[in-house]
């Protein structure tokens, strides 16, 4: 059998894309026929992202910070009128600083409540509401961590808010299936970007280590042996949106080389 993936042509949204993980994910979709718009909260960022992209198909940029009620907005209008309607999201959010529980303040969890819960519940409200004005189904698919299932020590604001992303996608599944509307996650464990790095430095200056020995600490509980790419992480949001996965909805795929120890 011919594996059809039904990608080309569709239109897609990639929040949170100038780098990282989104970048990858915008790419992938390019490199399959969809018709992307990208995003991020810096404008410079997104031109270059833009101009690194556009060789590969047709791509769009938009600049919203996340954090912002009118960014998203705006963000949701210019995509769903530059590609004449929306079939794909695919959320991304930018990171909260690492940190224990007791060093973070009521500002900070204000602040990383805004950007990973309110961010990802107001998108998905205007997206919906496109998909079901434009009555022909459609996918989202949203990023999260490992963390919700295993927190760790040092990324208290991670793990305490990301979890609020699986309850959205079960939410979201039960109440848009009728409209063939799928909802899913991923739960990244430790993929190759700024990201890692940033959180290795953090980990390697708390344990007075060097950031290369908080990496080879790292690796060596991950049972596949190395930090995942990208490109990896990116080949799984490809599934979702596909017509492969046509039966999978309020599903959360952790996508982390068997880092997570639990069964369930
Ligand atoms: N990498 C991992 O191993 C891993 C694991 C679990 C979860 N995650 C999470 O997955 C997400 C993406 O991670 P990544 O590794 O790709 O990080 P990254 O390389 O640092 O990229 C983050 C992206 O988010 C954008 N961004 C930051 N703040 C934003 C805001 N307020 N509004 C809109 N866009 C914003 C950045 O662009 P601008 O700077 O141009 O705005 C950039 O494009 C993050 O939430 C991260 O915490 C990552």
């Amino acid at each position: 059998m011919v594996l059809e993936f039904g990608l080309v042509g569709k239109r897609v949204l990639v929040t949170a894309s100038s780098k990282g993980i989104g970048f990858a994910v915008a790419k992938a979709f390019l490199l399959n026929g969809s018709r992307v718009v990208i995003s991020s909260s810096n404008g410079e960022n997104v031109r270059r992202a833009v101009d690194s992209l556009a060789s590969l198909g047709e791509v769009h940029g938009f600049t919203a910070d996340l954090r912002s009620k009118n960014d998203i907005d705006g963000l949701i209008e210019y995509a769903s009128s530059k590609l004449g309607g929306l079939d794909t999201l695919v959320y991304v959010a930018g990171s909260p600083s690492p940190g224990v529980f007791m060093e973070k303040t009521y500002e900070d969890w204000e602040e990383a409540s805004r950007l990973l819960v309110l961010s990802a519940t107001y998108t998905a409200k205007l997206v919906a509401q496109k998909m079901l004005s434009q009555g022909s189904g459609g996918s989202m698919i949203f990023l999260s961590s490992y963390v919700i299932k295993e927190p760790v020590p040092n990324l208290a604001l991670s793990d305490v808010c990301r979890i609020s992303v699986a309850g959205l996608v079960r939410t979201l599944a039960r109440e848009l299936g009728p409209w063939k509307i799928r909802v899913n996650g991923v739960m990244p464990g430790y993929i190759a970007t700024q990201r890692v790095e940033q959180v290795l430095k953090d980990t390697a200056k708390r344990l007075n280590v060097s950031p290369q020995q908080a990496l080879e600490s790292l690796v060596k509980q991950i049972p596949l042996g190395y930090v995942g790419t990208p490109e990896e992480l990116a080949n799984v949001v490809l599934f979702l949106a596909s017509s492969l996965s046509s039966y999978v909805t309020g599903a959360m795929i952790p996508v982390d080389g068997g880092l997570l120890n639990s069964v369930f």
